[in-house]
């Protein structure tokens, strides 16, 4: 069985990727840590616990987490594409279950030296747990397996910006400190994961054929897809049915079914500030050394960002799984 930690701001898509996870024989989810995003963290921990009893796995562990980014003040939320609610304005009721006392980076440091070098840390919310983390324990990278990112894109636009992609801008210090420790870090960001579609007929399958899991799935979806159907630029293809893309679970899907990334290599930085804030830039130069005019390029590691995926394959791991092994 695969540890994992997955660091979540629910989110209609996150919602999404914890159904993958819990559902899926192979993977054994530690706990959720919460940050801000598609809304403040009062609310995304909320959605967290109430997520878990609507998959049924209520006693998964919730750590709550950032509530600001590290240095920039926070952006609005993005409630014409989550609700103002984070899924979908459901008016859903809360759960009976409580967020731990420890914070979300005094969990993941824990859970990382109780289990060293067999976690994958997953994060598909803005970097600021991941960086708090990373601070209070600076060999974290050593401990865990991996840490795989949904967030930033190189060579698509943006989706809150022409260079940003939402979880980086959202504390773009946090992403460009995390892109600076020597993890193996793979990035899922809009290049891929704009390519992995959901349409109403496959959220139609999970409502019909994946219990209460699926429904949710469903229910929830229906702002989400609103949203993503009525900008057409934020699609890469042409067929007109109803969908939304699949960010945050292609994060977690890549856990097992990885040959279907290809990845590109380099060092990587996140523009703090400025009309570029937010936004990834990978020096893609074929053995470079980082020596540049100016030095920010030097003495930092490479990592990874996903630039192809087989979007078929993907897609139907993530159906498969839900509608063959939900919980409930
Ligand atoms: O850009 C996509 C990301 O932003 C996803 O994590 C989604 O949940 C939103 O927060
Ligand atoms: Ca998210």
């Amino acid at each position: 069985m695969q540890k994992i930690i997955l660091d979540t701001d629910p989110g209609i898509d996150d919602a999404q990727a914890i159904a993958f996870v819990v559902a899926h024989p192979e993977l054994d989810l530690l706990g959720l840590t919460t940050v801000f995003g598609n809304a403040d963290v009062e609310t995304t921990t909320k959605n967290a616990l109430i997520i878990l009893d609507k998959f049924g796995c209520p006693t998964v562990p919730v750590a709550k987490g950032a509530g600001q980014p590290l240095v920039q003040a926070r952006m609005p939320a993005p409630d014409f594409v989550h609700g103002g609610d984070g899924l979908g304005n459901l008016d859903l009721a809360k759960s009976k279950n409580t967020a731990l006392d420890e914070s979300a980076a005094e969990f993941i440091v824990r859970m990382a030296n109780q289990y060293p070098s067999e976690i994958s840390l997953v994060a598909v919310g803005p970097l600021t747990n991941i960086a708090e983390a990373v601070r209070l324990d600076p060999s974290l990278p050593s401990k865990l397996k991996e840490l795989v990112v949904m967030g930033g894109t190189v060579h698509r636009f943006g989706n809150v910006s022409p260079v940003a992609e939402a979880n980086f801008i959202n504390d773009p210090h946090a992403a460009d400190i995390v892109c600076g420790f020597d993890w193996p870090l793979r990035i899922i960001g809009l290049d891929v994961t704009l390519d992995v579609m959901l349409h109403d007929s496959d959220l139609a399958q999970l409502r019909d054929k994946a219990g209460q899991t699926g429904q949710f799935i469903w229910d929830t979806s229906r702002f989400y897809v609103d949203f993503y159907t009525a900008d057409q630029n934020l699609l890469s293809e042409s067929n007109p049915e109803r969908r939304c893309a699949m960010h945050d679970a292609s994060a977690v899907v890549y856990l097992v079914e990885r040959d279907a990334f290809s990845f590109t290599s380099g060092v990587a930085r996140v523009a703090p500030d400025g009309f570029a804030t937010g936004q990834l830039i990978i020096d893609r130069k074929p053995n470079s050394v980082g020596n540049y005019a100016l030095p920010f390029w030097q003495n930092r590691p490479s990592v990874e960002a996903a630039m192809q995926v087989d979007s078929e394959r993907v897609r139907a791991a993530f159906l498969n799984t839900i509608i063959q092994h939900h919980l409930i």
